[in-house]
């Protein structure tokens, strides 16, 4: 069976199937997840939260993300693997660019992803040229979390929306391959995704994106509650059934409804 590709994420975005995406940190989930036929796996720095204990994604190394993505690529099989670069890991392009081919050559992922706006057009640009492919990721991006005073809505107001309607411009033209969403508005998230090419993946960011993203212990009801709202609870038997009733639900748009979007 062979890996699935950023073509095949395309073909499924222009035919307007949603696009699957969970978070996994080790070989035995990793492997239920790849099983259940979601497209993309994200090794997330969310980990510095739900595997570490942190009580933010500040403190995961590169090493980190290296030891999960070694183990998330030993259990899988088909699932494209993306690997979030952690904090200040790509502060300069140069650090960004020895840093990816870190996680790329020992995590043997396809693909990095580095949150901010068009700051990193430079960063993205360099990468792609290099043959890292990029997945960036706006609106609320968690290692900004103390300049954002908070693990808040963004784009509610005329301003930032605008601002991000011209970061995700912005990073998709310095190459990038598909974006992650944030907590954002549903309509935003449609005017975005509509300005787009390339895939966009929400999270809290309403059903109308090209694809969904959640963390996986929020589907299994593990994080402590309250578990965020844009999330659900998919556990009433098995992992492996919740895991597949996410992908129903999201194949299907009924997942997220109305009660797991902003306004
Ligand atoms: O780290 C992570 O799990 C993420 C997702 C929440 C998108 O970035």
């Amino acid at each position: 069976m062979s890996r699935i590709s950023l073509t095949h994420l395309r073909k499924l975005q222009n035919k307007g199937e949603k696009i699957t995406c969970l978070t996994a940190y080790d070989t035995s989930f990793a492997r239920l997840i790849d099983q259940a036929g979601v497209e993309i796996i994200l090794i997330g720095d969310s980990l510095g939260m739900v595997i570490q204990g942190h009580d933010s994604t500040l403190p995961v190394t590169i090493d980190d993300m290296i030891y999960h993505a070694q183990m998330v690529h030993r259990g899988t099989e088909r699932s494209f693997l993306i690997v979030d670069m952690p904090f200040m890991s790509y502060a300069t392009p140069d650090a960004a660019l020895k840093n990816a081919a870190r996680l790329m050559r020992e995590g043997q992922v396809q693909m990095v992803k580095l949150e901010g706006g068009a700051w990193l057009a430079d960063t993205i640009q360099l990468l792609t040229q290099r043959g890292i492919p990029v997945c960036a990721h706006l609106g609320l991006t968690p290692q900004s979390v103390h300049q954002l005073g908070g693990y808040r809505i963004q784009g509610r107001n005329e301003n930032e929306a605008e601002q991000l309607r011209e970061d995700a411009l912005a990073l998709q033209t310095a190459g990038a391959s598909l974006l992650v969403l944030e907590c954002v508005p549903k309509q935003l998230a449609v005017e975005i995704r509509d300005e787009l090419l390339i895939p966009v993946i929400g999270i809290g960011a309403g059903a109308e994106c090209d694809g969904q993203v959640l963390v996986l212990y929020d589907i299994l009801g593990i994080t402590p509650e309250p578990i965020p709202s844009f999330a659900k609870n998919f556990l009433t038997g098995s992992i492996k059934e919740a895991i597949e009733a996410y992908v129903v639900a999201v194949k299907a748009g009924e997942f997220p409804d109305e009660t797991h979007c902003f306004k």
